[in-house]
């Protein structure tokens, strides 16, 4: 028998338990590098600005609609819809699940070049390697190797899966408690180290005065800080519907949602004071200018590891405490997407947790190969012309915004929000924006989730100036 069932569901042990593991699925790779890069490009203040005023706002919304649903059902994603009595809405709760069985494998690929470089600062430190010291000819020849993505995938896949089959109490909770608060310690550490360097205030002033010059077009600003939003706080993955089924029926909805919010947006800004400065010194010394700021997807693989690399010796321990940080953080959120996997199985078929963990490292192992050997043995498989890396990522960017569309769309109008405001209600507290919410949810939350949608489908098919 499932241990997943009603009345022996897990649950978290407290309301801080499920902030923690839900900030800990939210703080990924999205906060320590696409953030940053993003405020970059797009002003600054201005975009940091926007990003705050929306998080608070749609963000909120969303994360709250989703939790409650969750909580209402005591379902994962999977089958919450049919809980809810609402079965012609399943398909919705087939593409939630779709969206982190798609994601998990090509995210874990990505976990494992991070433990690669985690392992090669190691060895730096240890006088062992001198790889790393060229960065770009390091990351090329790694992702291109016959076997090392693979095994560093896998590697990363069967860690994960092993706190999972603990369960959520001993095995994510524990996890988080010990990784979150290292994870934040670093941050600020790295941030305040950074902030000390001389002539660190350039690069401080670069990332918070607001540059109108560079954000011609607010709408762009807008989407891109929007798209960044929704991918940072994990929304339309099943993962929050999947946490909150296991949150106590005495905790607070929109308390631990304006928490979660608070603790994603901390480390995003966070994350800027540790990275940016540090880009903007080394591009005026190296003269590449803009290029090397706005270098995008590299700048984590190969911008940073050639900005540690002028730093010296220290800069190898700079490469540890940066990669143990990342690593952390792509593995606290790989966690919550193996477990909106593991218990939509569990939940679907009855089957038992570990039955359902070896199915779903299986299937990460397994798919998660096509993107592993996508730029070296298997480089020729090119769905669409793209590396199947970026394939799924394509996929998934426009796959996520249709599901968030249709979960406020079942929230507003078949659901209703007075039945997730009544969930928000059941810890006995007052709920003070009950017509803001219903607005959100209804009109504005769907209207702007499609607007994500339809810049996304243009940034794929490349049509225009949408490019975020
Ligand atoms: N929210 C994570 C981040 O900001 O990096 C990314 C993420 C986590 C994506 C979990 C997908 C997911 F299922």
């Amino acid at each position: 028998m499932s241990d997943m069932n009603k009345q022996n569901r897990s649950s978290w042990s407290g309301q801080l338990a499920f902030v923690l593991a839900a900030a800990a699925s939210a703080i990924g790779l999205g906060n320590l590098w696409r953030f940053p890069y993003l405020a970059a490009k797009y002003g600054g203040g201005v975009f940091i600005a926007v990003y705050i005023a929306l998080s608070l706002t749609l963000g909120f919304t969303l994360l709250v609609t989703e939790i409650a649903i969750g909580r209402y059902s005591r379902q994962s994603q999977l089958t919450a819809f049919n809980k809810l009595g609402h079965p012609k809405w399943n398909f919705l709760g087939v593409l939630a699940t779709v969206v982190p069985l798609f994601i998990l494998p090509y995210y874990n690929v990505i976990g494992g070049w991070v433990v690669k470089y985690f392992v090669a600062y190691v060895k730096l430190v240890a006088g062992g390697g001198t790889a790393i010291e060229n960065p770009q000819a390091f990351f090329d020849s790694f992702v291109a190797a016959p076997w090392d993505p693979f095994v560093c995938m896998a590697i990363f896949t069967v860690v994960t899966c092993a706190v999972i089959v603990m369960g959520v109490k001993n095995g994510i909770e524990k996890s988080n408690i010990v990784m979150m608060p290292l994870l934040l310690l670093m941050a600020v550490g790295l941030a305040v180290y950074v902030g000390c360097l001389p002539g660190a205030g350039e690069g401080i002033k670069f990332y918070l005065v607001p540059d109108f010059s560079s954000c011609d077009n607010i709408g762009k600003v807008v989407l891109g800080a929007m798209g960044q939003m929704f991918y940072s706080l994990s929304l339309a993955m099943g993962i929050m519907i999947t946490y909150g089924s296991y949150m106590r029926r005495q905790d607070s909805v929109p308390k631990a949602a304006v928490r979660i919010v608070a603790a994603d947006t901390f480390v995003a800004v966070l994350s800027g004071f540790m990275i940016i400065p540090v880009v903007v010194m080394f591009a005026a010394k190296s003269g590449a200018g803009r290029a090397t700021i706005d270098a995008g997807p590299g700048l984590m693989f190969v911008t940073l590891p050639k900005v540690f690399a002028e730093f010296g010796a220290t800069g190898a321990w700079i490469g540890i405490a940066f990669f143990t940080l990342v690593l952390f953080a792509a593995f606290t959120s790989a966690i919550s997407m193996t477990e909106a996997c593991v218990a939509a199985v569990c939940d679907y078929l009855h089957v038992k947790r570990n039955t359902s963990v070896a199915a779903v490292c299986t299937w990460s192992i397994a798919i998660g190969s096509l993107s592993a050997f996508g730029y070296g043995r298997w480089k020729d498989f090119k769905p669409f012309g793209l590396p199947a890396l970026d394939f799924f990522d394509s996929s998934m960017n426009v796959l996520t915004p249709i599901v968030a569309a249709l979960i406020c769309v079942f929230a507003g109008w078949v659901l209703r929000p007075k039945r997730i405001l009544a969930e928000c209600r059941r810890d006995g507290s007052a709920v003070g924006f009950k017509t803001f919410y219903a607005v959100m949810v209804k009109f504005i939350a769907p209207l702007l989730v499609l607007t994500i949608l339809v810049s996304e489908i243009c940034r794929t098919l490349g049509i225009g100036g949408w490019k975020i």
